[in-house]
């Protein structure tokens, strides 16, 4: 069963919950997470809580709750949903007050929703998918998990009117990252992602990614990447906590090898990896 949470309460995943005022409607003022349950657990939990209470400070929201609180309440969504593969959406947001830029004095609102994950079949990942590159109109903070995405939304449905599955985010012909993905290449066995600055989010599957490739002994080199050398590489995929590892078969006119041998090494560690961790 889908379960949703709002304001200290578990409620059903359809309730009109939101009250007029909420500022994360009405500014997209808030930060959010996502968590993937992998057979009852949730992954990279601690991961995900470090990230959610650096973007919060880093937009100087105080929590609603202790770590610890939040930790029981994604448990116990969990719990109730009884879904065993499911996706964890939680946000923060400043709260509910009449409508004004300036921060109001209340309390932060926590609201979560407990679905049933989407799973990507092996064929869509024999596949891959294409993507397009797109000037990067974002914000200079993309590092903090935050609600405003209409950069994000615009760009992908703007990939999607055009034929393409995902749009790459460009800026003076470096590759940043996907709408909500990072973006990862391989060029003569050696793995290559651009750096993890404030340009990027600092994805908790890019990071995975990462320590998978050391632990395998690929070589790995964190870099500014250019559009020319994203087109002629071996192989190249995207990573998010939902997709995990997808392959790219296409960069706009630019059709990538069939083979992808670290790609598949990659995708199988991380399986292990996560399975270990669950
Ligand atoms: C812009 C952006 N980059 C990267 C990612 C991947 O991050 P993670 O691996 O933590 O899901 C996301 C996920 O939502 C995202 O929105």
């Amino acid at each position: 069963m889908e379960i949703a949470y709002y304001q200290n309460k578990f409620i059903d995943v359809d309730s009109p919950a939101l009250p007029i005022d909420e500022r994360g409607h009405q500014f997209g003022d808030g930060v959010y997470e996502y968590i993937r349950v992998y057979d009852g657990t949730p992954l990279f939990l601690d991961e995900h809580l470090d990230r959610l209470e650096k973007s919060a400070a880093e937009i100087k929201l105080t929590l609603p709750y202790r770590r610890d609180e939040i930790t029981g309440i994604i448990y116990e969504g969990i719990k109730r949903s009884s879904l065993k593969e499911a996706a964890v959406y939680f946000q923060i947001t400043r709260g509910i007050a009449p409508r004004n830029h300036s921060f109001p004095n209340v309390k932060a609102v926590f609201s979560m929703t407990v679905k049933k994950a989407t799973i990507f079949t092996d064929e869509a990942r024999t596949k891959g998918i294409s993507v397009m590159l797109r000037q990067d109109e974002r914000w200079a903070n993309c590092f903090i998990k935050s609600l405003n995405l209409l950069p994000n939304v615009l760009s992908k449905q703007e990939a999607i009117e055009k034929g393409y599955d995902e749009a790459i985010f460009v800026h003076e012909d470096f590759v940043r990252e996907g709408t909500s993905c990072n973006v990862f290449m391989v060029k003569d066995g050696t793995l290559y992602t651009p750096p993890a600055t404030r340009h990027i989010l600092h994805g908790i599957t890019r990071k995975a990614v990462l320590d998978c490739a050391r632990e395998y002994n690929i070589p790995v080199r964190e870099q500014a990447i250019n559009t020319t050398f994203f087109k002629n590489c071996d192989e190249a995929f995207i990573t998010s906590t939902s997709i995990e590892i997808m392959p790219i078969y296409s960069i706009e006119d630019q059709i990538l090898p069939k083979e992808r041998p670290v790609t598949e090494r990659l995708y199988s560690a991380y399986q292990n990896f996560y399975k270990q961790e669950v």
